[in-house]
């Protein structure tokens, strides 16, 4: 935390790391603000809760269960059943006999209104489902009520508007569902992943298993509560709780026509390799390059590399985890950025002023961890945040290096946290090729006041999404999704229905 001093003027001034001092910003009181939790006895979690399968909880077959932990405060919250290969078994048996007693013969227009009934039930429950997020994950309150959970119920009635509209969306060919699809989602958006698996898949006339992370299963339980709430035929959605090996024995069953996974890349084309499904799309990671021209709104860009990079701590595939700036505004822009990490409040999930909260799991801060020890090693300069870190919990300072070489392990690999390599480039050419020049491929930004910048980078990079101006904006109309390996397939938007369809 900055100590403040004043000038005989009056002016605020707090220490600046070139030794000297600086007026205080507007954002230093931020160190000063009141705690404003959000209460928690909205959510009741059940000491014990089984998988959802043919409609209703029941135990695992071995009876085997496993705790789910807020990692903010490593207490746990309860528990929850460890899937087997039986409990796998057992879902996707209810799911094909759901989708071939009831879910492929009712009317389209049915299937929206369920859909519909869903996305409403979800807004209705909106503070429920943001506190049990941001208990169960870690992720500040402010978006998982602001992002994640109004998204999840978007993504819902976007599609519940498709399910009876099937038939215009690809020029007049007939469509057909695929079948049973196993879902498996991973940590860093526990609902919204969830949402954005079992709407497109529900709407096109599927039946669902899905498996939630292993650290993150309660959101999951709690919106098959609201699928009963619904009253969706049983066994048109099951939920299976459990860990890789869960997901690995659903990925692999020969009862699913369809596998959707998103996770890491190790992962993904293990399943790639194991599915026997006919159907496959893997939304995998990434390593997104934010590009800063000398010409654009300097603070706005500020703002969107903060929002890139330390939004749900770097827990995001298409973080912008590479800061390009161009060479002449690079000084500049370092020391915005510098003022702006300052100011970030690292703690409580529940308080409305958190900006950063913990990090998912113990294994994932060493992860960071790791790749902080690799940016030293490899001659970056490592930049934090000066705040004091809560003493329990798993908590990471927000981060950035400069002086990063290319080929520096922090510039080519998915850290999957609030660390940002920073580089420098002359021209757009250069720009274009760093920005490639990396195994992924998910998303970009670009920060100019020239739109025919914008266009001719567009045309030349090699990414799914890249945001003009802004970062880390989501619709349910856009189609997300990566080049090389960061997976194929795409999810939202009307390209989203087509990886649930057979087209004819
Ligand atoms: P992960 O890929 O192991 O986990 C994602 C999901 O896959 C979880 O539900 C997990 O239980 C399941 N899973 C694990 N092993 C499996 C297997 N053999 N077969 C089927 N399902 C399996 O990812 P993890 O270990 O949690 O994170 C490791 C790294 O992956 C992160 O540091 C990050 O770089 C990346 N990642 C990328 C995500 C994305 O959105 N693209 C999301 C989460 C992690
Ligand atoms: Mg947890």
């Amino acid at each position: 935390m900055s100590k403040t001093k004043t000038t005989k003027t009056g002016s605020a001034q707090v220490p600046h790391e070139n030794g000297r001092t600086r007026p205080a910003l507007r954002f230093d009181r931020a160190a000063a603000y009141a705690p404003a939790p959000e209460a928690s006895d909205i959510v009741t979690i059940k000491a014990r809760q089984g998988h959802f399968i043919d409609g209703e909880f029941v135990e695992s077959a071995e009876g085997n269960s496993f705790e789910t932990i807020n990692p903010a405060t490593e207490e746990v919250l309860g528990e929850v059943a460890k899937g087997s290969a039986e409990d796998v078994d057992r879902a996707v048996k209810a799911a094909r006999k759901a989708y071939e007693k009831v879910w492929s013969k009712l009317p389209a227009a049915e299937r929206g209104k369920y859909l519909f009934r869903i996305s409403r039930i979800l807004q209705e429950r909106a503070r429920e489902f943001a506190v049990l997020e941001s208990l169960d994950g870690g992720k500040p309150i402010r978006e998982s009520r602001d992002v994640d959970v109004p998204l999840a119920a978007a993504h819902f009635f976007y599609y519940a508007g498709w399910a009876d509209k099937l038939d215009f969306a690809f020029g007049g060919r007939t469509t057909a569902p695929i079948g049973v699809a196993g879902q498996i989602i991973p940590w860093n958006f526990p609902l919204l992943m969830a949402a954005w698996k079992l709407a497109p898949a529900l709407a096109t006339g599927n039946t669902c298993v899905l498996k939630p992370a292993e650290t993150t299963p309660l959101t999951a339980l709690l919106l098959a509560e609201v699928l009963q709430q619904a009253d969706l035929p049983p066994g048109v959605v099951n939920i299976v709780t459990g860990f890789g090996d869960t997901g690995a024995a659903l990925a692999s069953h020969k009862g699913i026509d369809k596998v959707a996974f998103t996770g890491s890349t190790e992962v993904g084309k293990r399943i790639q390799r194991t599915a026997k499904a006919r159907h496959l799309t893997l939304e995998l990671g990434g390593k997104a390059a934010n590009i800063v021209f000398a010409d654009c709104a300097l603070d706005q860009a500020v703002e969107g590399i903060v929002n890139g990079i330390y939004f749900n701590q770097g827990h995001v595939c298409c973080a912008g985890s590479r800061l390009l700036v161009e060479e002449s505004v690079h000084d500049r822009l370092i020391q915005k950025l510098e003022d702006r990490i300052q100011t970030l409040i690292v703690g409580d999930p529940l308080d409305k002023n958190t900006d950063i909260g913990a990090i998912n799991s113990k294994s994932q801060l060493a992860t960071i961890q790791r790749y902080l020890q690799a940016g030293v090693e490899d001659g970056c300069e490592i930049h934090q945040s000066r705040r004091t870190l809560p003493k329990k919990g798993f908590w990471c300072a927000p981060t950035y290096f400069t002086g990063v070489a290319q080929s520096s392990r922090i510039a080519q690999e998915e850290i999957f946290g609030p660390v940002l390599a920073v580089m420098t480039f002359r021209t757009p050419e250069e720009a274009i090729e760093k920005a490639n020049n990396t195994m992924y491929g998910l998303s970009a930004g670009i920060w100019t006041d020239k739109g025919s910048k914008i266009f001719k980078m567009l045309s030349q990079m090699r990414a799914g999404v890249v945001w003009a101006n802004t970062f880390n904006k989501f619709d349910p109309a856009s189609p997300f999704g990566g080049y090389k390996e960061s997976g194929y397939g795409r999810e939202g938007g009307a390209h989203g229905l087509a990886a649930y369809l057979e087209v004819k």
